[in-house]
């Protein structure tokens, strides 16, 4: 990793000596924030960009007294800050003289700082800076907020964290100040039992680890150094620190402060102002989310634990015969030989008849998805996946140089080293010939945490396997001999910190094709198989990828969908899931669910009730269950099959809808699946909801999360909501409601101002694109004008990217207006020639909010006479239109 280097050559340019100054006996700000660090770095010399959008800047560490409890500090140091975009803005501090570990740009391609600066007309932030000690704020030009402040405070309770800058070779610091009223969000992974919005005194833990999700407030399976701010008015910001080492975030009062192991600080500022914007914003830099494949919408069912072939067929037959919507079986380790990937266990799993049941699904319109782990058994001389990887050198080595030694489910492991240049290839080569043998459509990576059931650099193996698989059976013999990277002397709070950060992973030390130590990488092993995984998947399928990665890190959203990991059966599970859902948008890994009814535990009829009825609406929909547990497939209680026919019947009906908002999410980041300020910034009190969501920005989703409860308290935002069930109406002023839930229904609300494309459902989401149309158009209740708007991206939901192309996709855009009561609806094509060649019908369109007593239809000019049905206190229904969706319209009605 050599950037730094490439940056000094050009810092020379503009740098002529570092001169370090004396130091400044007349510090002014809060002494109190100085005793914890003893020394500080200070500008010393300054090059401002001629176009004054940046400059570059060295610093020098002056010290009183020394302070070197974490090593020492590094001296002098290089600043750059640059304007990037209008919305954009970097801040970077690093070692002047040498080069340090960035995450590279391999992994997650962005601008380098050796490439020349682009002028960006009227940027919207801007940065100051104070020279005794070095600190910076960045500022909302519009408003002049200041956004981050890294300068102490000059007043303040001494006893908090805050700390301009600790530059050491392994323990970064720095502190912003951040005003009360800051709504903050993000900064994963881990399960949140506070709610969405993050609490104070809280201290957040990033360090890819293969810990149930069950956990509360650990670190869990990814690293996402990402946040959202909200401040008062309803302007939003994000900011990221690009740096792939442990840390922790801790949330203190006011202040916001990174202690980081390693690396670079790399931060990057985005205006927003809205939380759309930001993550727009956002995932420009570090990826736009991959598209998901149009099947990839509809339901899936897995469990560790379905044997063989028949009892997994006979799953899917179930599904049928209790007539719930069923796109995508899956199967976990269970089919593989040994636990072995890209292999088959020859009596459970025989080839011809399981190829027979995936060749069925295809047939019936089906998918199938397998799981694959990264460690590779060395048990087996004659595996040609192990020997074909030996042979192209790409497994994680010792420092010494032999292969690094684990455990996971197959007994002794190697892991792929997927920085290694031919291992992308040969993951190709063994995902093309498995695929070969058994057509599946997509990919599961699980425990790529890396996750390791031992701990240790030198385990051996003495040739047995034993059957408890579970705990390490290796022989580790120097389990506490940890170098200074397994146990640092900074020690972030992280799950088995006892054992060093090396805990259930490879050791720190092992190393990486490019030389890399795992205690630089480590948070990368998930983005980095995922980006493999993606690859081989589109090559061998040459189809659009699907891709389920537990571990992952920023910018993994262009690769992958996630799950929210390992939960229990319980309510606490079910309600942090949606938090940890919504948070994901927030990341830029739209296609996120959570295992539906519970992994771990029994689950209850209640539970799974609910949670299908939650789970119907996240973007990936997935049941899954552990091999410990009794079966939970939702058709195994009257109850649940009730509540999932409904439920998982409205989600197929908005199939066309979720697909659109793939689409956007891939042009512009937006989370499938929104926090309902995403829509309303401007309403404070969205700020502090957290089990409720958006579909988009306008389908609320109010579950229930509690035990036995039939009645909620549901918070609406401003304006007419309609339930998508009764058709019955909110009036809302922006207030709580308490709403009836008995156990079979969840309450669904669409807001006014939208125009919403409906299909009918069906059992595959293959037969509903067969189904004619109906648009859903809202007006607000009573209003005799007011308009809505709407659009529908169709293509055929498997094209490698997706995109508007004549003959391949068609956008139909949709506009209502009502004026004293006559009411106007028109559609507007952006490419017709694929709607029409699909032969899309719409049938009929459902009028909200207007006076039900309308009899005089005209459609394209000429009156008509349509079905008419009346729905709630406010709705129409007319139906029988029988008209090319693919063909412009206009419905007008008086
Ligand atoms: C991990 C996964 C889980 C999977 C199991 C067996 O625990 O998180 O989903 O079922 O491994 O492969």
């Amino acid at each position: 990793m050599a950037s730094g280097k490439i940056f000094f050559s050009a810092l020379v340019l503009f740098v002529i000596s570092v001169k370090l100054p004396e130091v400044d006996a007349g510090i002014k700000f809060n002494e109190a924030f100085m005793d914890r660090q003893r020394g500080m770095h200070i500008l010393t010399s300054m090059k401002e960009y001629e176009n004054k959008q940046g400059f570059e800047a060295t610093l020098g560490f002056v010290s009183e007294s020394g302070n070197d409890t974490y090593g020492e500090d590094i001296n002098p140091l290089q600043v750059t800050v640059r304007i990037e975009k209008k919305t954009r803005l970097r801040v970077y501090i690093s070692d002047y003289s040498n080069s340090r570990w960035e995450v590279p740009h391999s992994l997650l391609p962005r601008p380098k700082l050796s490439s020349k600066l682009k002028h960006v007309s009227s940027p919207q932030l801007a940065v100051t800076y104070t020279r005794k000690p070095f600190g910076f704020a960045v500022t909302r030009i519009s408003n002049g907020e200041v956004l981050f402040n890294s300068t102490p405070p000059t007043t303040g309770n001494k006893n908090l964290l805050f700390n301009s800058l600790v530059f050491k070779d392994q323990y970064l610091e720095l502190s912003t100040q951040l005003p009360s009223t800051a709504a903050l969000f993000g900064l994963g992974e881990s399960t949140r039992p506070d709610g969405l919005k993050l609490n104070k005194n809280r201290t957040f833990t990033l360090w890819a680890t293969d810990t149930g999700s069950i956990r509360t407030d650990v670190d869990l399976y990814g690293s996402y150094p990402f946040y959202l701010d909200g401040r008062e008015g309803g302007l939003f910001h994000g900011v990221l620190l690009l740096n792939s080492n442990g840390m922790e975030v801790v949330y203190q009062e006011n202040y916001l402060t990174y202690k980081v192991l390693g690396g670079v600080l790399d931060f990057y500022f985005f205006l927003g102002p809205s939380p759309l914007d930001v993550v727009d914003q956002f995932t420009q830099l570090v990826g736009r989310p991959a598209p998901q494949p149009y099947w990839s919408f509809g339901f899936h069912q897995c469990r560790w634990g379905y044997r063989n072939v028949s009892m997994t067929k006979a799953v899917v037959e179930n599904f049928r015969k209790a007539k719930i919507p069923l796109d995508t079986m899956w199967n976990d380790i269970d089919y593989m030989d040994k636990y072995k990937d890209f292999t088959n266990d020859k009596e459970r799993f025989p080839l011809e008849e399981w190829r027979a049941f995936v060749d069925e699904l295809h047939a019936n319109g089906q998918q199938y998805v397998i799981i694959i782990d990264p460690g590779i058994s060395i048990a087996y001389q004659n595996y040609g996946t192990y020997i074909r990887g030996l042979e192209a050198n790409i497994y994680l080595k010792k420092q010494n140089g032999e292969n690094y030694l684990g455990q996971v489910w197959p007994g002794p492991v190697f892991f792929p080293d997927f920085f290694h240049p031919n291992a992308t290839q040969w993951w190709i080569n063994e995902t093309q010939s498995f695929y070969n043998q058994i057509p599946f459509d997509g990919m599961w990576i699980d425990m790529n945490e890396l996750a390791n059931f031992c701990t240790g650099i030198s385990c051996t193996w003495n040739g047995t396997i034993i059957d408890d698989y579970t705990s390490c059976y290796l022989q580790c013999p120097n389990v506490l001999n940890h170098t200074k990277y397994d146990i640092p002397t900074y020690k972030i709070n992280h799950e088995g910190t006892y054992e060093g950060l090396g805990y259930r992973t490879a050791a720190m030390t092992v190393k990486h094709y490019d030389g890399t130590i795992e205690y630089n990488v480590h948070n990368l092993y998930g983005l980095s198989e995922a980006i493999a995984t993606n690859k081989a998947m589109t090559i061998v399928r040459e189809k659009r990828p699907f891709v389920l990665s537990r571990s992952g890190f920023i910018g993994s959203g262009a690769h992958t969908a996630h799950w929210t990991g390992d939960n229990g059966a319980s309510f606490n599970d079910l309600a942090y899931s949606i938090v940890t859902v919504l948070n994901f948008g927030i990341f830029g890994i739209p296609m996120i669910g959570a295992d539906i009814c519970g992994f771990n535990d029994e689950t209850t009829e209640d539970i799974c009730n609910r949670w299908i009825q939650v789970g119907a609406f996240h973007p990936f929909s997935r049941a899954h269950n552990n091999i410990a547990n009794k079966p939970k497939e939702l058709y195994l209680w009257e109850s649940v099959t009730i509540s999932a026919q409904k439920a998982l019947g409205l989600r197929y009906r908005l199939l066309p809808f979720f697909y659109t908002l793939n689409y956007e999410a891939n042009k512009k980041g937006y989370p499938i699946v929104r926090p309902l300020f995403f829509a309303f910034p401007t309403d404070p009190n969205t700020l502090n909801v957290n089990y409720q969501f958006l579909i988009g920005n306008s389908i609320l989703v109010s579950p229930v999360v509690t035990a036995n409860t039939t009645s909620i308290e549901a918070y609406f935002p401003k304006g007419t909501w309609y339930n998508m069930f009764d058709w019955s109406k909110i009036q809302s002023v922006g207030e709580n409601f308490t709403l009836s839930a008995p156990w079979d229904s969840i309450n669904v609300h669409i807001h006014e101002g939208v125009i919403l494309p409906l299909q009918e459902s069906a059992l595959t989401s293959i037969e509903v694109r067969k189904t004619p149309f109906t648009l859903v158009v809202v007006f607000p209740s009573g209003a005799l004008s007011g308009k809505a708007n709407g659009y529908v991206f169709l293509d055929n939901g498997d094209e490698i990217i997706i995109y508007l192309k004549v003959n391949k996709s068609s956008l139909i855009i949709f506009e209502a207006s009502l004026k004293n009561g006559e009411g106007v609806l028109k559609s507007k094509l952006k490419f017709k020639e694929y709607a029409l060649e699909e032969g899309w019908i719409l049938d009929g369109v459902i009028l909200l909010g207007i006076n039900t007593t309308h009899t005089s239809f005209y459609f394209n000019k000429n009156s008509i006479n349509p079905e008419r049905k009346i729905l709630g206190e406010e709705g129409l229904h007319i139906s029988g239109l029988n008209y090319p969706l693919g063909e412009a319209f206009e419905l007008k009605w008086n």
